[in-house]
């Protein structure tokens, strides 16, 4: 099969046309509260304030305390985007945690946040790297078509625990953190358009290369420092406008919209420079584009929510507001969705 960096992949593997009446009835957020900025890191790494910025934006992100674990930002998350719902979390039908830094290598984070929340409910975790809270709208948006009561769905990532303190070349890059939405049948909202893909043909362009059943941890490998995460960050950057571009486009058109029509846009926040490139690309202004990554650094799947509750909290969300979400990650994964915000 051709590499996925060498052109976008072939689409759609899955795609929504319509929309459906659905909306997020409540929303929370938690960030840890250590702040490290880029002159922190340029104590202990061979980087500078001024590359990080001028190369992704990026002025600092937050790391989470020693005695967290991804379950952890993901419950605090969680209770405030109940109690913005009104609801108890024995309203809720599924819990879905999107993440690729779960507490353990098995056994799923969403199941330890229905406990520390007190209930007993299906909960999965969704795996789809960066894109993982969009492939888990779409799959909370399946759910409640089908009758699944309130879906908490959460972005969680503690990405400062999988990556080598000492490259540089990932170790700028990613924060931590938890976004959470309460999704619900809803009138006044609207989910969809959507646009999901992947393409699993090379995933060592981003990836964790030990430390799976591909190949086990061993001393020799873990003194190689390979059971930390790795990347191509060139490649991944190529990858990323063309898909996220493409996908955008793919749900306009498949709403009959325009770029004029979207009030926000809120992509992955990985990096500015691709967050400018796909919305220039894409037809939408600066001033219509909620960006975060200055602030959080690339959360992987907690991104999106963050920026959302973010975005709330600055006064740019309204109710009856298009808001344009769209990601990508590793696997390598895109996706995209358009989501009516109905006022929560
Ligand atoms: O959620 C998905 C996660 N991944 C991504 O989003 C990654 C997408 N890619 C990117 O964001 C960019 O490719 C990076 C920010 C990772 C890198 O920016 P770039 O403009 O593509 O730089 P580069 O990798 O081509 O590196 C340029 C130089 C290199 O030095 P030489 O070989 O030119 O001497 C690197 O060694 O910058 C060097 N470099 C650094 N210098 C200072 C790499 N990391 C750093 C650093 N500080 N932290």
């Amino acid at each position: 099969m051709a590499s996925p960096l060498a052109e976008p992949a072939t689409r759609s593997t899955d795609r929504l046309p319509g929309s459906l009446p659905m909306g997020v009835l409540g929303l929370g957020h938690y960030l840890p509260d250590e702040v490290v900025t880029n002159d922190d890191l340029s104590e202990v790494l061979d980087t500078s304030d001024e590359w990080i910025r001028t190369r992704t934006g990026i002025q600092q992100r937050h790391r989470l305390a020693p005695e967290d674990a991804t379950s952890d930002l993901a419950t605090r998350a969680a209770r405030r985007a109940l109690d913005d719902a009104g609801l108890e979390a024995g309203d809720i039908g599924q819990i879905l945690v999107a993440t690729t830094t779960p507490d353990y290598p098995i056994s799923a984070v969403a199941p330890i946040v229905a406990d520390n929340l007190g209930v007993l409910v299906p909960a999965l975790d969704v795996n789809a790297a960066c894109s993982g809270f969009l492939y888990g709208l779409r799959t909370a948006a399946g759910l409640l078509a089908t009758g699944t009561g309130p879906v908490l769905l959460i972005g969680a990532e503690a990405l400062t625990r999988v990556v080598d303190p000492g490259d540089r070349n990932v170790a700028v890059l990613f924060g931590d953190g938890a976004g959470a939405v309460v999704l619900g049948m809803d009138d006044d909202g609207s989910l969809g358009p959507f646009d999901l893909g992947a393409d699993g043909s090379d995933p060592s362009s981003l990836y964790t290369p030990v430390g799976g059943t591909r190949e086990p941890t061993t001393d020799d490998n873990v003194g190689e420092r390979r059971h930390f995460l790795t990347m191509r960050g060139r490649e991944i950057y190529r990858f990323a406008v063309a898909n996220m571009t493409a996908s955008s486009q793919t749900v306009l058109r498949d709403a009959g919209l325009t770029p004029d029509d979207i009030d926000l846009f809120v992509g992955h926040q990985a990096n500015l420079r691709i967050l400018d490139a796909v919305a220039a690309k894409v037809g939408i202004p600066a001033e219509r584009c909620h960006t975060t990554v200055h602030l959080h650094g690339n959360t992987s799947a907690a991104s999106i929510p963050l920026a959302l509750a973010h975005a709330r909290d600055a006064g740019r969300l309204h109710a009856g507001d298009r808001v344009l979400l769209t990601a990508f990650g590793a696997g390598l994964t895109w996706g995209s969705c358009l989501l009516t915000w109905s006022g929560a």
